[in-house]
């Protein structure tokens, strides 16, 4: 594990204790008084599977999809069936693969989480540029779906070869989006390739909310290890030159930074699984937080559908935290929305986020990573930058370890971060 990452986690938690993810699980999960709950379905199907891509996905056939879909429908119907009543989440959210690929089930899956969720920010849903058909839209429309996301990578032929992926057609993406509209419809690409420039961003982002995008996502390449790609990550400075640029063109264009690597076009747009005190997951790979816990699913497509069918849970690994763990990690997924609220940590922990984390708070303000406005910690452009890197050796770190396992073996005794 880096240096970095290990350190930054004993001092944070204070203590030497690893996160440490074991082969067991809660069968009632404690989510009934959990605030500010979030929904996550994932669906780990793809047309084609690209060399780059660390999600949990296997090529995409009718027969395994519906196998899979219907041990789906059985996991939310036991997990929201351990309350009685509806239990409000605020929003719900298909990730992948490429859920659209689902479209003529996503009725059948969005009627089994009614049944014991109401949600109130509605649902968003990820789509490759292939499936932005106005049938599949309509039919996504038709399930309740509010929010949309297209994964362009990039509207140049250059960086798609790069990428290995076929290039887009602009217009017919804008034709489709124009005859069926949504209230979010994000666009996701992928900065920091090789050779690419400012100028390149721009044109994506410009071309993204010229044909119908009000949300945009830009993601730093990450070279996963378990992954086949052969893409060259670029150096930390040129990186940092071309994120604080593009953030400075999208601040004079008016768009509003939501996270740190989205910007919106309308006040609200909006599209992130990541920003929520607590969520429940379903699916293959899917994660869930609560109180004092994170879960993760296994990551085989059989092994979840056997496991279902034994009417148990598809729990791989579980970590119990400590109250500093737990609170290290609201603030790291927090401090994504690039806003820390300490009245929001002091509603969720009960003690004031200053008598917690004053000093560290103190120097972040010293170093110019953080100013304080109407009582809330924002943060400036160099944190903005060095949360990214951070949060880079973060993914490399926990993610990729955890991930490269998981894709391996479907119940690991134990992995230890
Ligand atoms: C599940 S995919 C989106 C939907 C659809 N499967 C597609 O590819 O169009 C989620 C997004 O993750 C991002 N992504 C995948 N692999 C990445 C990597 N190695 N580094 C950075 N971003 C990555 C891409 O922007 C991708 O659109
Ligand atoms: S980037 Fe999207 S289409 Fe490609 S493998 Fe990953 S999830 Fe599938």
């Amino acid at each position: 594990m880096s240096i970095i990452t290990h350190m930054t986690r004993t001092w944070l938690t204070r203590s030497f204790r690893p996160f440490r993810f074991r082969s067991e699980y809660d069968e009632v999960l404690p989510y009934g008084e959990c605030e500010n709950l979030g929904l996550y379905v994932h669906i780990p199907f793809c047309g084609s599977i690209c060399d780059f891509c660390p999600y949990c996905k296997v090529q995409y056939d009718r027969a395994t999809c519906d196998r899979y879909i219907d041990a789906l429908l059985k996991e939310i119907r036991m997990v929201g069936g351990q309350y009685p009543g509806k239990k409000t989440v605020t929003s719900l959210y298909f990730g992948g693969g490429t859920p659209a690929l689902a479209a003529d089930r996503l009725g059948e899956i969005i009627d089994a989480i009614n049944e014991h969720f109401t949600i109130t920010e509605g649902i968003g849903l990820e789509l490759h540029p292939d499936n932005v058909k106005p049938a599949i839209l309509r039919k996504m429309k038709a399930a309740g779906v509010t929010k949309i996301s297209i994964g362009i990578q990039s509207f140049s032929g250059r960086y798609q070869s790069i990428l290995g992926r076929a290039a887009v057609d602009p217009e017919a993406l804008r034709e489709a989006l124009a005859e069926v509209g949504f209230e979010t419809v994000s666009m996701d690409f992928i900065f920091a390739l090789p050779g690419q420039t400012f100028e390149d961003l721009r044109a994506d982002i410009d071309e993204a909310f010229r044909i119908g995008a009000n949300h945009v996502a830009i993601y730093p390449f990450i070279d996963f290890t378990f992954t086949k790609s052969t893409v060259k990550t670029m150096p930390k400075k040129q990186k940092r030159a071309l994120l604080d640029r593009i953030t400075k063109y999208c601040a004079a264009k008016g768009y509003n930074r939501s996270t740190i690597w989205t910007f919106s076009s309308e006040a609200n747009a909006r599209y992130s699984s990541m920003t929520r005190d607590n969520f429940l997951g379903f699916g293959c790979s899917a994660t869930t937080l609560l109180k004092e816990q994170f879960k993760i699913n296994t990551f085989s497509v059989d092994a979840y559908c056997e496991r279902i069918a034994q009417q148990k849970l598809p729990t791989s690994l579980t970590t119990r935290f400590t109250r500093r763990q737990r609170m290290v990690y609201y603030l790291f997924w927090t401090a994504y929305s690039t806003k820390v609220d300490p009245a929001a940590f002091e509603r969720f922990f009960g003690v004031p986020l200053r008598k917690m984390y004053g000093f560290e708070l103190w120097f972040a303000k010293l170093l110019g990573f953080v100013e304080v406005r109407d009582g809330v910690y924002s943060m400036t452009l160099k944190g903005a930058f060095y949360y990214h890197y951070y949060e880079n050796f973060y993914t490399l770190a926990y993610i990729d370890k955890m991930w490269g396992i998981m894709r391996n073996e479907a119940f690991p005794e134990e992995i230890k971060l």
